[in-house]
């Protein structure tokens, strides 16, 4: 096969120029930061379980008219998606505290908060994703007022088909983090959801044992990472339950199954 080109490597995917213009090819690697890239691992089919929660929230959320990147999923761990201009911001949700707004505000880890918080961080490594306000999002124009409020509506959205998907298997979300791209069609623009949602953005607690089940296992060094969103992925229904037991490849199908 002709290698394709590559167009950007991130931490934990690389895209690729898809087979038709306005498209990309999304690869999710294994690979595992932390920390603004201290600290690193490779954790064995984390991208393959990815590739598929992240295509099942995107496919949930445009069927209730959340527009989203994602066209189809090609294999194991690529997708297809529309090319955008990626706004500079990840927008974080948050219905419980939990991490940095626990630290910086000095609330308790676990409670609710009055009401779901957003907040936005500048996508800027070596600057550690600084939180950021309106006024420097708009001063510094990474986006104007009318998109910070379409991002501010889309992520609410998000968080309401999210909460309810995951509280119907028993997953607390107790914050997410979403990217919006700018998608040209001739002098229109729209924002759409980009990037990825799954336990690597996401903080998912189960409702009954308070089970850590995304990327804080991995920042935590809780172990079982891989197991834990593989749980997540089968509680979703996106894996049988024959590919739920330690296997990340393609699973054979046996006469015995349902
Ligand atoms: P925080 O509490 O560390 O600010 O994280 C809030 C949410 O955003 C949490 O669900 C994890 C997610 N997140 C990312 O997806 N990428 C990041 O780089 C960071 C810092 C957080």
């Amino acid at each position: 096969m002709a290698r394709r080109k590559q167009i950007y490597e991130g931490k934990a995917k690389i895209l690729f120029e898809g087979p038709e213009p306005g498209t990309i090819i999304q690869y999710f690697k294994d690979d595992a930061t932390a920390f603004n890239n201290q600290k690193k691992a490779v954790l064995e089919g984390k991208g393959v379980l990815n590739n598929r929660i992240s295509e099942f929230i995107m496919t949930g959320l445009e069927r209730i008219g959340v527009p989203t990147h994602f066209i189809r999923r090609l294999n194991m761990r690529e997708q297809l998606v529309r090319h955008v201009e990626i706004v500079p911001l990840e927008v974080v949700v948050r219905n419980y505290a939990a991490g940095s707004i626990a630290k910086r505000l000095g609330v308790e880890e676990g409670a609710a908060l009055p009401r779901s918080i957003i907040e936005f961080y500048f996508k800027n490594d070596d600057l550690g994703d600084p939180l950021v306000s309106e006024e420097h999002i708009t001063a510094f124009n990474w986006a104007n007022p009318q998109e910070i409020d379409d991002m501010m509506a889309l992520a609410l959205r998000v968080n309401d088909f999210l909460s309810g998907l995951f509280a119907g298997v028993g997953i607390r979300l107790v914050d997410f983090k979403v990217e919006f791209g700018r998608q040209y069609e001739g002098e229109m623009m729209r924002l759409i959801v980009a990037d990825e949602i799954s336990p690597d953005s996401c903080r998912l607690w189960d409702m009954e044992t308070g089970d850590i089940m995304d990327k804080d296992r991995f920042r935590k060094d809780l172990g079982d990472v891989t197991d834990a969103y593989r749980e997540v992925a089968r509680r979703l229904g996106v894996l049988r339950e024959t590919e739920s037991s330690g296997q990340t490849g393609p699973v054979l199908v046996s006469d015995n199954e349902k």
